[in-house]
Formats: structure tokens, sequence, C-alpha cells
């Protein structure tokens, strides 16, 4: 290591002291059960080789765009019921490029207090002034459109966080958005193939269709990737305007394939939902000591409060088998260290009935 780099060595001992470094190549190791994947459908081991092109070159406006790419973009806006859907290489890239190119220098964006960081990366990108709202308060949203100056609202939410399990009440959201004129922003990313009529998500449960909807292919989908759903205006100006789409390869042709397959799958997966429901329940019901499990459904965060806890926590569910990740600040706010354990549809009886065994054991 050279000597410019030498600070780097403090601040992961700073990391260290308040337990807060993540160590590298943290597999899950061999004969533990993951239970802290996002691969709600148990979707993510199935192994599908084909033949075709897997790379798609260049970026789309180049060269890059492929039949694969259009198929797998027909399918989430026909399944979706949006008139378009534009496929980018990631949740990530989709967040930070849509958000900065919607909103820029004069205008606000308003963004729920536990936005995931792509989120958060995206309002930053695009210079427009950030309001950020307390989780879930959608009286506080209203009162900030009212009183905030702008030329153009950005209202920007998940629908299912991914730390706490909870969800908006999303019919308000939609209210608000249209009482002031702002543009409602959705991801997704959590719900989609989880929740609503077809596994379309929790916007779809409550009947209503945001302006923008981020999905994303790294979840229930068990692969990577993700997707904008919308208007065809919308996904024409992103096509030209969204700079991680704009200047980045196309997703692998083979890659945009295999979701396209997949999407009839996540789509008729009712059975696997309904399991999901039940199982959550149980696991939720069995989780000790009084910590709270906030939200619903089968990511069950449990909270603890102190790294070390949180940690301690951890290494005792893994001592019995399971891999259970310890999410602590600043993932989460501080002081909320907490366990965050997720559920597959595919787990069998035997498989909760351990879940339900171990977590009673940490009592
Ligand atoms: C709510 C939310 N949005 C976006 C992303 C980013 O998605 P990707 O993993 O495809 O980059 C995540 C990933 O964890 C997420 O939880």
């Amino acid at each position: 290591m050279t000597a410019s780099l030498a600070f780097l060595e403090d601040s992961l001992a700073e990391l260290d002291r308040a337990a807060a470094r993540r160590i590298r190549r943290a597999r899950v190791g061999q004969g533990l059960l993951d239970l802290s994947s996002n691969n709600y459908l148990g979707l993510a081991h199935a192994v599908e080789r084909r033949e075709g092109q897997f790379g798609a070159g260049a970026s789309r406006l180049v060269t890059g765009d492929c039949v694969s790419h259009e198929r797998l973009e027909r399918a989430l806006a026909a399944w979706l019921g949006f008139e378009d859907a534009l496929v980018f290489s990631s949740g990530f890239a989709a967040n930070a490029g849509t958000i900065s190119a919607l909103v820029g220098e004069h205008d606000v964006v308003f963004s729920d207090a536990l936005n995931h960081a792509s989120i958060i990366d995206g309002c930053r990108l695009s210079k427009a002034a950030c309001v950020v709202i307390p989780h879930l308060d959608v009286d506080a949203l209203d009162r900030a459109l009212a009183t905030t100056p702008h030329r153009r609202a950005l209202v920007v939410t998940e629908s299912w966080f991914s730390m706490d399990a909870d969800t908006p009440n999303l019919a308000a959201l939609r209210a608000v958005c249209d009482a002031h004129k702002a543009i409602w922003m959705v991801d997704e990313a959590h719900a989609l193939g989880v929740f609503g009529p077809e596994g379309r998500g929790l916007c779809a449960q409550a009947g209503v269709a945001p302006d923008v909807f981020v999905g994303t292919f790294g979840k229930a989908f068990g692969a990577s990737g993700a997707f904008v759903g919308g208007s065809g205006v919308l996904l024409d100006w992103l096509w030209n305007r969204a700079r991680s789409f704009v200047f980045s390869t196309g997703v692998s042709p083979a890659l945009a394939d295999v979701v396209a397959d997949r999407v009839p799958v996540v789509r008729g997966a009712d059975d696997a939902r309904r399991r999901l429901e039940v199982m959550s329940r149980r696991v939720r019901d069995a989780v000790p000591r009084g910590w709270k499990t906030p939200g619903h459904g089968p990511i069950v965060p449990i909270i603890i409060g102190s790294n070390d806890d949180a940690l301690a926590a951890s290494h005792s569910l893994r001592a019995k088998g399971f891999h259970v990740a310890a999410i602590r600040p600043p993932t989460v706010p501080p002081n909320t260290a907490r366990l965050r354990l997720t559920l597959r549809a595919d787990y069998t009886e035997p498989v909760i009935d351990s879940i339900v065994a171990a977590l009673q054991s940490l009592a």
C-alpha cells in the first residue's frame, strides 16, 4: 500500500471500534441456511443455460439494443399495465439515473427519510433541493409540498421498506401528489413479485399507479438488473437523458431472456406468495424478548438496539446453522441495530420449524 492510502487503515480501525466494519467475502458458510437474501421466491438458484448473445456489446443508444431487451420490456409493461418499460443494469442505476433525469437545479425532491441509498444519491446527483420527509408521514409531505417553492416537484418513496418492512399509505400519497401536481415515483424493488395481484406490487394492491415505477430483478426475480415502468414519453426521456442508462453497456441479452422467461413465473406465483404470508406471520410471532418486529411480510426486522447485541444474536444464530446478517448504522439509524431475517417461499415446514426454534432459543 502506498503512503497516500495509509489513512484508510485508521478509518477501518475506527469502524472496528464501533463494531461497524463489514468483512469482505461475507459468504454464507457451508451448511448454514441463508436467512438474509432477497431471494423471496427462491429463483436465484435456478440454473438456466441457453444459446444466444451474452453481451450487448455497447450502450443501447449506440449498437447495443437487442430484441431480447425489447421482449423483456414489452413483457414487463404488459404485466404491470404500463405503456412501456426500460431496463437498467441495476436498481441503483435506475434510481440514480431516473431522478437526475427528471429534476434539476430549480426543482425539489420530497424523499422519505428511510429511502434507499440509490434514491438519496439520485437526489444528490440531480442538484435539486431535497426535502426529507419523516418516514411514512403523508401529512408532513402535504405541508412540505404546500410551503416549499419549486418549479417541479418529485415525490419519491419505496413501497416496502427493506430495513423496516413497512409500507406508506400509497393511495394517500397518490392523492397528495395529484393535489400538488407532483410527479410520484415509487421504488417497488422488494415488493414486486411478493405482494399484490399477480405479484404486481403494493401500488397495484392499493389500486393506484405511480408516474414512475421502479422494479428490480435482483430480488424476487433472483437475477440482477432493474427497470422503470411508465408512460412512453417518460421512457423516451430516460432513453435520452438518464446518464446511468445512456453511458452504460446494455444489460446482457442472455440475462434479459432469462428474466423475460421468468415474468410469467413470477406473475403466476400466487401459491408461493400465500406461503410466504403464512410463514412470515409464524416467524414474526416466534420472536422473543419483546424485540420489535415492525412492518409486514417476509422481511422480518428484529430491532435489538446496540451493534454489539445485534452481532451477538447473529453469532448465536450462526452457531445453530443460520446466517442472519446484523444490520448496523449507517444502514439503519443509530441505536437501531437489528437482525434482518428474510424468508423464502420454498422453505419446507421442517425448515420453518427450525427457524422458529432457533429464534426462541435467543430468549
Ligand atoms: C429499495 C431498493 N432500491 C434499489 C435497490 C438497488 O437495486 P440493485 O441491487 O438492483 O442495484 C435496492 C437494493 O438493495 C433496494 O433495496
